[in-house]
């Protein structure tokens, strides 16, 4: 069975408490649960992972080569900082896709930018959880199509 390897950045731990109008009422748990119950249908395994800590976040990333076959990344706020997750995740050749829960475009400039995203073969972003399980969709046909 294909495994997959879902990371979550800095602050995603305080979903449902945070930011709400962009963020809305759901909780990390539950966006994990999702993906689980997403992931069980699509006969694909899961390690759900968050971090505070850009290193954690890299040391994460570098696991993906020899132990996973496809990486789903929302990189929180490092999306729009972190030239080296853009490196880790460009020092993978594994299908890597990027989610934001709220729509990044639509918000204050300095998120407009994803320095990120350049390393990933696709981004959906402004879908609220329901990125997540779209990701897996997605990411399911780059696995299964290697
Ligand atoms: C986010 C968007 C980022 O700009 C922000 O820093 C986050 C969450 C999202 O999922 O919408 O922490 O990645």
């Amino acid at each position: 069975m294909k495994k997959i390897l879902i990371i979550n950045g800095p602050n995603l731990n305080l979903l449902g408490d945070r930011e709400k109008a962009f963020y809305g009422d759901t909780s990390l748990e539950r966006i994990k649960t999702l993906c689980v119950e997403e992931c069980v249908k699509n006969n694909i395994e899961l390690e759900f992972f968050q971090s505070n800590h850009e290193g954690e976040l890299i040391e994460k990333i570098h696991s993906v080569q020899n132990d996973f076959s496809g990486i789903i990344i929302n990189p929180a706020a490092y999306t729009h900082t972190s030239i080296a997750l853009l490196d880790a995740l460009r020092a993978t050749s594994k299908p890597k896709i990027e989610v934001h829960i709220s729509n990044i475009y639509a918000r204050e400039d300095y998120r407009r930018k994803s320095i990120t995203s350049e390393a990933v073969n696709g981004v959906i972003c402004g879908f609220g959880e329901n990125g997540y399980a779209l990701a897996i969709e997605a990411m399911k046909k780059l696995i299964y199509s290697e």
